[in-house]
């Protein structure tokens, strides 16, 4: 529930002067309105001189430094900053982070949990995120532990999949963005290895396009990620991508997403599906091949079958299609059963007979033909 500001900088001044400050970072805008910096990151440093509060603030083309001592020095220069008009803050302390997000109508939306590490910090974080745990992304979609692991694993399958060199402008698309946390984070973690990354989220709910076109705003990266209300059929893009995202694309949706990267030749996919309808009725409605008929006798078995059959008919169509492929788990079970993500790289490598023989035969025993199969014909 949003709070009103003025009390919500008044806790965040408390924590910034106190010495169980780990870290601080101040980012983004308040709607209408630009702060003087970027970015300022604050932390308390150990000097020959005693302890300070260490400020690095960055206009847009340099970081500047400067360590002010604690007391009225740290407490001025503090409130300077707190009267910057800044979208986010982001305070870590040795037992607790705050995030605070100020909202359209200027109140604070506040996200409290226990500290993220111990012990060095900034040691750790590198060690376990690929995306800082304080990048103001996380003020924007709530930072629980649950959603940073949730953008950790799915910024490790974005990793393993791309080259170390990534092009530049790497242009991305991702189909049924829905709320576009992923979308944010893979444009903050592309960008922050030193690519020009361009994105477009793409949603049939307009407005999602309405709300996630304000998130970019707030991050200050609207020139950069940008929102088309639109099917994943047919909305029109502003480029061609080299990356399709489709993450939990609702059944079919996944397939529509699928066949489009195929047609635009992505160099790179990566889908998670989500709910699979299509193959699980076509199963119901024919008799399975001998000697399977155990495994679709029970819907609950039907259903998994269907499934598993599912992602490996999608996985065998893009590699006959040129893609080389592979099944891997998004994330831990325990945080979504929709857990399967679908790797794909483009090598434009013809099929073998004996592909497309796997696949016909695996199609005509189960007397299916696959949404993705009709799509690509
Ligand atoms: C379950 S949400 C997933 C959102 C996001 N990708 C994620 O993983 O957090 C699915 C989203 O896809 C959108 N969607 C479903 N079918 C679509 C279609 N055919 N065209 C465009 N968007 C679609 C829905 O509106 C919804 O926002």
């Amino acid at each position: 529930m949003p709070q009103p500001l003025a009390d919500v900088l008044a806790e965040v001044r408390t924590l910034l002067l106190d010495p169980a400050l780990t870290r601080a970072v101040a980012a983004g805008r308040r709607r209408g309105q630009t702060p003087s910096v970027t970015r300022a990151e604050l932390r308390p440093v150990a000097l020959k001189g005693g302890p300070k509060l260490q400020i690095v603030t960055d206009d847009g083309a340099r970081p500047f430094t400067r360590n002010v001592t604690f007391g009225d020095e740290a407490a001025a220069a503090v409130d300077e900053l707190l009267a910057e008009p800044f979208g986010n803050w982001h305070v870590e302390t040795s037992s607790a982070t705050v995030q605070v997000r100020i909202t359209k109508k200027g109140d604070a939306q506040v996200h409290r949990s226990a500290a993220v590490t111990t012990g060095d910090l900034a040691h750790d974080r590198t060690k376990q995120w690929l995306l800082d745990p304080g990048d103001p992304l996380f003020s924007v979609i709530g930072g629980n532990a649950a959603k940073r692991r949730q953008v950790d694993a799915f910024l490790r399958a974005l990793a393993a999949t791309l080259p170390e060199e990534l092009p530049t402008p790497l242009r991305v698309v991702d189909l049924g963005c829905g709320n576009a946390y992923l979308t944010f984070a893979a444009y903050r973690y592309l960008a922050g290895r030193g690519a020009k990354v361009e994105v477009v989220g793409v949603d049939v709910r307009e407005d999602q396009r309405v709300r996630n076109t304000a998130v970019a705003a707030d991050l200050g990266c609207a020139d950069d990620v940008t929102f088309v209300a639109g099917t994943i059929e047919d909305a029109s893009l502003p480029f061609t991508p080299d990356l399709v995202l489709a993450l939990h694309a609702c059944d079919t949706a996944t397939d529509q997403a699928l066949a489009r990267a195929v047609r635009w030749e992505a160099d790179w996919v990566l889908a998670a599906p989500c709910c699979h309808h299509d193959i699980a009725a076509q199963l119901k409605g024919s008799p399975a091949p001998a000697p399977f008929g155990e495994l679709t006798r029970h819907a609950i078995m039907r259903e998994r079958f269907a499934d598993v059959l599912t992602d490996s008919l999608r996985a065998s169509l893009l590699r006959l299609h040129g893609y080389r492929v592979e099944v891997v788990e998004f994330i831990d079970s325990a945080h979504t059963p929709r857990n399967l993500l679908l790797r794909a790289r483009r090598t434009d490598a013809a099929p073998t007979p004996a592909q497309r023989e796997e696949y016909e035969t695996l199609t005509g025993q189960w007397s299916v033909t696959p949404a993705l199969e009709k799509l690509l014909s």
